[in-house]
């Protein structure tokens, strides 16, 4: 398989470089930037893409590369500090900028030179993304430039020869027109390549890699019905069958019919699901407790409790698997360590089960790749695109104490409200959407009788980083049809509120 290293130089952008590699259908690794020089010939890349960062690279305390980089006959992309970082290596002079004259930041419009294979194809000027602070005072010696923008003479530069190229901006992002484009043509023109990453390729080649190193050992999975647990257990029931194991604990605070969603969707498969209906069990340990984090860990632990006396029962396995994804490796540092990292929706690995080895067969996919390998094994939309849901799940959505009527209450009016967005078309439009169910009671007045009843509040955000998050506008008259179900179809409710609140100053969720 062709591959591309991404070496990562502290940018905030070094995902997304390394998702729009993927969605040009070639494979590529986020690696530290110090790599030695032997790790990247044994890597073998087609190309090799250098991040944007923080810092300036005349100072010598700024990360840098080992120059003979430039002498592997491999073409380099350069973004922003990896731009300036190539023309520092090679002759070139980069300062800090002077108010005057090339510190850029945000939209910009730019000029293209269409005959540079970087922008082969594309319209002649756009609009570009601009964040850098110092400027290339001098391109190095055989570089031409091929983008300019009224402030800033050499917004690219590049050596069709050697096949280096340098971009001040930032083609990753959405901001900048053409910018996949730009990257597709680094691929393609320059490296010269044939796209061979897909998933229906990365599905065989993963399956044969698991059954290989499984042989005819034991496989346990903790399945908590999110995306990636779930696609990581169908991955596994293709790959090895009966050798695994799923354990599915439904602690109750599932959100309506989803454990037995999670459960038939597995239905077709021959391997051993295990089922831990643990309602009672969890309902007993969160009785009477208001404080959330309290919860939360009363929920974690539980979860930890539950899964280990399960895996008592099937007693020694070989290995166990969990739905690790690509950003989770990459935020944790260094690529290649063997991260033992717990579970989103687990709170704790559990390290009581006694096996041999642990396998993550996710472990160098984003998520929308997860998604795509879901839909190959064939797992049911409504799994693959299954919004994020908190692993304490309703448990933190009911606000104060928990009990089973009051889930049930939340379950019903969830539901309405996620069957009213899909009505109208309008789940695309979201990031996350659920209702709560506040602890205020009101009073109102239903038929003839005075009602004193729960308030649900309503949420639905839109975010790209869950980090900051905005609220939507959705129209008045789905919220009123929503309003409407929810007051007349669940018992014990009496008035409905929007929440209209970003993040921050608010967060998502509501404990
Ligand atoms: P907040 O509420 O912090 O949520 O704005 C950000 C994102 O994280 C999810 N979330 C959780 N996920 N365990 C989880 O697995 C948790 O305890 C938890 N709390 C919040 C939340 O749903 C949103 O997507």
């Amino acid at each position: 398989m062709e591959k591309v290293l991404v070496l990562d130089f502290g940018g905030q952008y070094n995902q997304l470089i390394a998702r729009r590699v993927r969605e040009c259908n070639v494979y590529c690794e986020v690696k530290p930037y110090d790599m030695s020089l032997d790790e990247i010939r044994a890597f073998d890349p087609i190309g090799i893409i250098f991040t944007g960062g923080p810092n300036s690279v005349y100072l010598e305390t700024s990360p840098h590369v080992d120059k003979r980089i430039f002498e592997l006959g491999v073409p380099v992309l350069g973004i922003c500090y990896g731009c300036q970082l190539m023309a520092h290596n090679l002759g070139g002079l980069v300062t800090e900028a002077q108010e005057d004259t090339a510190r850029e930041y945000g939209k910009t419009h730019t000029f293209f030179d269409n005959t540079c294979r970087l922008f082969k194809g594309l319209p002649a000027e756009g609009v570009t993304w601009m964040s850098h602070g110092d400027y290339m005072a001098r391109v190095p010696e055989g570089f031409a430039l091929v983008a300019h923008t009224d402030a800033c003479p050499n917004a690219a530069i590049a050596d069709e020869k050697r096949g280096f190229y340098g971009v001040q901006y930032h083609p990753e992002v959405n901001h900048t027109e053409h910018g996949v484009d730009m990257i597709r043509n680094f691929l393609y023109e320059v490296c010269g390549a044939k796209g061979d990453w897909t998933m229906g390729d990365y599905k065989q080649t993963a399956i044969r890699t698991v059954r290989e190193k499984v042989g005819d050992g034991k496989v346990l999975l903790a399945l908590s019905g999110g995306v990636d647990s779930s696609v990581a257990a169908a991955l596994l029931a293709e790959a090895v069958g009966s050798q695994l194991t799923c354990v599915f604990v439904d602690h109750g605070l599932m959100r309506l019919n989803e454990g037995d969603e999670v459960e038939a969707a597995f239905a077709k498969w021959d391997i051993n699901f295990v089922r831990v209906n643990a309602e009672e069990r969890f309902l007993v340990k969160l009785a009477g407790v208001a404080e959330p984090e309290h919860k939360r860990k009363i929920i974690g632990e539980e979860f930890i409790r539950v899964f280990e006396q399960e895996a008592k029962k099937i007693g020694k396995v070989d290995f166990l698997a969990q739905g690790t994804i690509y950003p989770d490796v990459i935020e944790s540092g260094k690529g290649d360590a063997a991260v033992i990292k717990s579970h989103h929706n687990v709170g704790g690995l559990p390290d009581y089960v006694d096996f041999k080895e642990i396998i993550e067969p996710l472990r160098m996919l984003f998520k929308d790749e997860v998604r795509q390998l879901g839909r190959e094994l064939g797992l049911p939309e409504y799994l693959v695109m299954r919004q994020p849901f908190p692993g304490p799940g309703l448990g933190i959505r009911v606000i104060g104490d928990v009990t089973k009527e009051k889930l049930d209450i939340l379950r019903q009016a969830d539901f309405i409200f996620r069957d009213e967005i899909a009505r109208a078309h309008l789940e695309g439009t979201m990031n996350q959407y659920f209702a709560v169910l506040t602890n205020t009671r009101s009073v109102g007045v239903m038929g003839d009788g005075r009602t004193y009843d729960y308030t649900v509040a309503l949420r639905s955000v839109s975010t790209s980083d869950f980090m900051t998050a905005d609220w939507v506008r959705i129209p008045y008259d789905v919220l009123d049809a929503v309003s409407v179900r929810i007051v007349n179809e669940v018992p014990g409710v009496n008035r409905i509120v929007y929440d209209i609140t970003s993040k921050p100053p608010a967060t998502i969720e509501w404990e």
